[in-house]
């Protein structure tokens, strides 16, 4: 009989919680900081930009936080999400190791964000919110807003940040299908994309300003809120339910993992593949290799400083620790939208510090590659950010084809590549340039880091 392919497990099978991380890590996170006072954040200081509930999550240390039930009847339209064994990518590397991939491409919005923006637009709701405000780079996070917006009765405000917007314009078209607004940001709509705009007309906007736009107006009202589609604790919480499920399914194909990759950004899709592999390890089971891939364009993790620094370029939010390209850092323009963000969520920043995860970059242009030998290989075709993913678990395949191991490898294939399409047509006419980032307005932004208690 031949090898199974897919790995499906039943609706009933769908986890009925969160894996909280914050639980079973041996050393607390650093706290977040007031940049007034420099005194940790209480509450009442997030109150203004977000839900109570979520606030809760943010700093909860209660390991499996109930998935309410109206989210989890949400979450059914597509999940469980399947995990496939890459018979076809193994034999195209001749590798001996055994490649597997959640698909987190099935939901509506084509990427693992609606995981965290069904519960994130419920929780508004059931606080009398009528409005959110947020921002997007590839617009992947836009629509899933957008889509559980419109399910709960929200309006919805995207500010998208100028250069995917003017890449990807099919992403507003289904971001205005689900009833929100897609502005491109920097824009004429805040006191702060005004003055961008008025130093640099053609800016190419960055993910920073975009969330310094979309918070400046939601701080402005009541009936009004922010949600953020990566980087926050409660964010990365909600997407536990990918690696909650990967493992079920890695025991239906009676494997364990050695090695678990996934593509960061904001690191949203990593945590949620990750954590709950990290988790069991930590509490007496297995502990695989856990690969963060980023872009080396942007790369805050492999590159940055671990330090504390706003998460915005305008300076509207607080401090957190996290390793940081410095927030007014641009990076240039490639065509992996979503990682364009000077970052790196303080929780993977975090288990980074403790020596849990390893971190490595590649180029746009050797992910495109790797992209290409996917989708020829099993047929999908990925968003270029999980490019990244598909090119580090390449490597780990090669890898164990030069060492002759037969390691399980499984990675997060978080979206695919629909609305990406006109960047792999530059990737195929030879005009996707691999651009560095400028050395000296990294310095410079990395010295214009906020000076912060030294005990801290
Ligand atoms: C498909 C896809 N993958 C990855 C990311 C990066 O975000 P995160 O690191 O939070 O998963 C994005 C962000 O927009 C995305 O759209």
């Amino acid at each position: 009989m031949s090898e199974r392919t897919k790995y499906l497990l039943d609706e009933s099978q769908m986890p009925k919680s969160w894996y909280n991380i914050q639980a079973d890590l041996p050393k607390a996170l650093p706290p977040v900081l007031h940049p007034g006072t420099m005194q940790p954040v209480g509450p009442d200081d997030l109150a203004p930009l977000f839900p109570m509930e979520l606030i809760l999550q943010e700093v909860s240390t209660e390991r499996d936080i109930e998935i309410p039930q109206p989210v989890q009847d949400i979450y059914k339209l597509w999940r469980p999400a399947p995990m496939y064994r890459a018979h076809r990518l193994e034999k195209a590397l001749g590798t001996p190791a055994k490649i597997f991939y959640k698909y987190e491409g099935v939901s509506p919005a084509g990427s693992h964000k609606p995981n965290t923006a069904v519960p994130q637009a419920f929780y508004n709701a059931q606080e009398g919110v009528k409005k959110l405000t947020t921002e997007t780079g590839a617009g992947q996070w836009g629509t899933s807003i957008s889509f559980a917006g419109n399910i709960f009765g929200l309006e919805v405000l995207v500010f998208q940040v100028r250069v995917s917007y003017d890449q990807k314009p099919y992403r507003r078209a289904v971001m205005e299908t689900y009833g929100a607004r897609c502005v491109a940001s920097p824009s004429q709509e805040t006191v702060y994309g005004r003055q961008v705009l008025a130093e640099r007309p053609d800016h190419p906007g960055s993910l920073g300003i975009a969330i310094s736009e979309a918070v400046e107006l939601a701080a402005q009202r009541d009936d009004t809120k922010y949600a953020l589609g990566s980087v926050l604790n409660h964010v990365l919480l909600h997407q536990t339910v990918t690696g909650i499920e990967t493992i079920q399914q890695l025991e239906m194909a009676d494997v364990q993992a050695d090695v678990v990759v996934g593509c960061t950004g904001g690191g949203s899709n990593f945590a949620g593949i990750a954590f709950p592999f990290i988790g069991q390890g930590l509490r007496g089971g297995k502990m695989p290799r856990i690969v963060a891939v980023e872009p080396a364009a942007c790369p805050s993790l492999t590159r940055g400083k671990y330090a504390y620094d706003f998460g915005d370029t305008a300076h509207l939010t607080p401090l957190t620790k996290m390793h940081t390209l410095g927030s007014t850092f641009t990076p240039p323009g490639f065509h992996a939208g979503g990682l364009r963000y000077h970052g790196m969520a303080p929780l993977v920043s975090h288990v980074k510090e403790l020596g849990l995860i390893e971190a490595t970059s590649y180029t746009q242009g050797e992910c495109f590659a790797a992209g290409v030998l996917f989708a020829r290989a099993e047929g999908i075709v990925p968003a270029p950010e999980a490019n990244h993913a598909v090119k580090g678990a390449i490597e780990e395949a090669l890898r164990c084809k030069r060492e002759g191991r037969s390691e399980t490898i499984v990675f997060n294939l978080c979206g695919h590549g629909h609305f990406d399409m006109v960047a792999y047509q530059k990737y195929f006419a030879g005009e996707l340039t691999d651009e560095q980032y400028d050395e000296k307005e990294l310095a410079m932004a990395l010295s214009g880091l906020p000076s912060v208690p030294s005990n801290l």
